[in-house]
């Protein structure tokens, strides 16, 4: 990516980066060493301009929000239910996750697409809800690897965009983060397998134009979007910074807070 186009999609705000921690951390005895480990790596770096969003699983949010207490560090939820309460066993809820100390929430994941089948609608739901809750939802999008090999994947990628933003306004907008996220990309060791930055751009600029469309110009200089999708320390150069996004969502990494303050003090770089 050429330096002058990475100045013209630069905007005035701060990066965010977060942890999609998926199903892991499995004891309180590794929690807690996690905690020690991600405290000495972000203290032993120089992060800035980058909020840092932890998503632990829910069992482990009111611990990592009373535990991790670093400037620019919030907690977030990997999903809420698309109702508010009631007889759904098994389920959390967006004022549950807020009053546990949840800022924010990953929503619309392809883990959650594929395994629980979680639709266009509800996540559109979720949204509103999360929303209504004070939570701060991080939309993720992409196309999965059929759709890119069929020549489909612009395609899904709006099919996405319009169904989880159905009938959401632009004061609602504004505080919504949008992930590009490949599904073919994800918790992948091929570097064949990762999109190039220019792709990347590609994916933020159809993105950016589906908000103008939609929300006018205005709007999308306020609206984050940033990638997910085997973000490495090794790799984060090339996926976020090159491509201009406004942060990274990280799974497998996050796991390693040595990787994870890498990649963040980077993307603050930049
Ligand atoms: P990986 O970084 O392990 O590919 O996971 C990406 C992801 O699913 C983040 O939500």
């Amino acid at each position: 990516m050429k330096n002058l186009a990475r100045k013209a999609l630069k905007k005035n705000m701060n990066k965010l980066v977060a942890a999609n921690i998926k199903m892991n951390i499995l004891t309180l005895a590794e929690r807690e060493r996690y905690f020690a480990s991600l405290k000495e790596e972000f203290r032993k770096r120089k992060v800035e301009n980058v909020e840092i969003v932890l998503c632990p699983p829910f069992v482990h949010v009111e611990s990592f929000k009373k535990n991790i207490k670093m400037k620019n560090f919030f907690v977030g939820v990997q999903n809420i239910f698309q109702e508010e309460k009631g007889p759904f066993t098994g389920e959390v809820s967006a004022p549950m996750a807020k009053s546990a100390g949840a800022d924010y929430v990953i929503l619309g994941h392809s883990d959650r697409r594929k395994y629980f089948h979680d639709t266009d609608e509800q996540i559109n739901r979720k949204i509103i809800l999360a929303l209504k809750s004070g939570l701060t939802p991080i939309v993720c999008i992409g196309e999965n690897a059929g759709e890119k090999k069929s020549g489909k994947g612009e395609e899904a990628v709006f099919r996405q965009l319009k169904g989880c933003f159905k009938n959401i306004n632009s004061v609602q907008m504004e505080k919504i983060i949008v992930c590009y996220e490949p599904v073919w990309a994800i918790s992948t060791n091929n570097p064949d397998h990762l999109p190039t930055s220019n792709e990347i751009m590609t994916a933020k600029l159809l993105m950016k134009k589906f908000i103008v469309d939609n929300f006018g110009a205005k709007l999308v200089e306020k609206v984050r979007i940033i990638y997910g999708g085997s973000v490495s320390s090794a790799n984060v150069e090339e996926s976020c910074v090159d491509s201009a996004m406004d942060g990274a969502l990280v799974g497998k990494e996050s796991l390693a807070p040595f990787q994870f303050a890498k990649i963040a003090e980077a993307i603050g770089k930049n």
